[in-house]
């Protein structure tokens, strides 16, 4: 029998994402100095959801360490669709705040799609308006959004070539799945399959990836009979699992099964720490971009 031994690159997100965060404080820095504005982000919190509030936090964290203006604007979950609406048009219409997101999800009587499609484009710093999302298959694509956003990045630092080669997305959702196709194929040149809930035979998919990238939720998913020697897999899906066995009584989970795939792979996410930090540095590369845009 003739055994392989791959030694596989984890790839390090919280590194990445460290280094990306410098650059933009330099950046920050340097507009300070020509006297220029500095980059200002609002954040609407509807509800007290607790990972919601934990996410928010990490956000506003991040703008405090770029040097990032930031503005936080909390509301109670009984608030009406109409009322969070006349707060959307008002920091629509704030001269000073140069990129917004709404924290999701939303609660149930109010519509995300109508709270999302009221928000100004070149203020979407998340890239969930139908006209950033659209701008992926421009010349000239414009705030995107945050999680494939990072990911692109994750590949591009990692000098992972994806040109011609065949990349796997496991899930089409709009946040993850759908624009990081998209990507992939408009900025990668890569040669993109999207697999989802309703595909059949999904290992006969997935053994042919060049580059496996796999957000869907489900713990465990990608077991190592599904990849191929030497393929590159990112890992986006993050998932809360509970047990006595965590010290803090959970833990994150992602869809692969790392200690068995991570030897048969060339490049790998961990999960927590790989896709997870970028999301973060994406919104801030997006609302720097968005100052820079609007007060050149
Ligand atoms: N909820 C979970 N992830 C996100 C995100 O990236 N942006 C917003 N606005 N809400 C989220």
């Amino acid at each position: 029998m003739v055994e392989t031994t791959t030694s596989y690159t984890l790839i390090d997100g919280r590194k990445v994402s460290s280094d990306v965060k410098t650059e933009i404080a330099q950046r920050v820095a340097e507009r300070k100095q020509l006297g220029k504005k500095t980059p200002h982000l609002a954040i609407i919190l509807v509800g007290d959801d607790g990972a919601s509030q934990t996410y928010v936090d990490n956000k506003v964290k991040a703008c405090k360490s770029v040097g990032f203006h930031y503005t936080m604007m909390r509301f109670a979950d009984t608030i009406s669709e109409d009322r969070l609406m006349k707060h959307i048009d008002h920091v629509n219409n704030d001269d000073d705040v140069d990129g917004f997101i709404v924290q999701l999800p939303l609660p149930a009587h109010i519509s995300v799609e109508r709270i999302t499609e009221n928000i100004r484009s070149d203020k979407d710093v998340d890239g969930f308006t139908n006209h950033n999302f659209g701008s992926i298959i421009s010349k000239n694509p414009l705030l995107m959004p945050a999680t494939p956003f990072g990911v692109m990045e994750l590949l591009r630092r990692y000098r992972i070539v994806t040109e011609g080669k065949h990349a796997v997305v496991i899930g089409a959702s709009r946040i993850a799945g759908a624009p990081l196709s998209m990507m992939l194929t408009e900025q990668g040149h890569a040669t993109v399959t999207i697999c989802h809930k309703y595909t059949k035979d999904l290992a006969s998919f997935t053994r042919s990836a060049d580059i496996l990238l796999v957000a869907v939720g489900k713990p465990g998913l990608v077991t190592a009979d599904m990849v191929k020697e030497g393929a590159v897999v990112i890992d986006i899906g993050t998932t809360r699992v509970e047990g006595p066995e965590y010290p803090k009584g959970w833990a994150i989970k992602g869809d692969v099964d790392f200690k068995n795939v991570a030897p048969k792979a060339s490049f790998i996410t961990p999960v927590p720490g790989g896709v997870g930090p970028m999301t973060i540095a994406s919104l801030l590369l997006n609302t720097l971009r968005a100052a820079e845009l609007r007060n050149p």
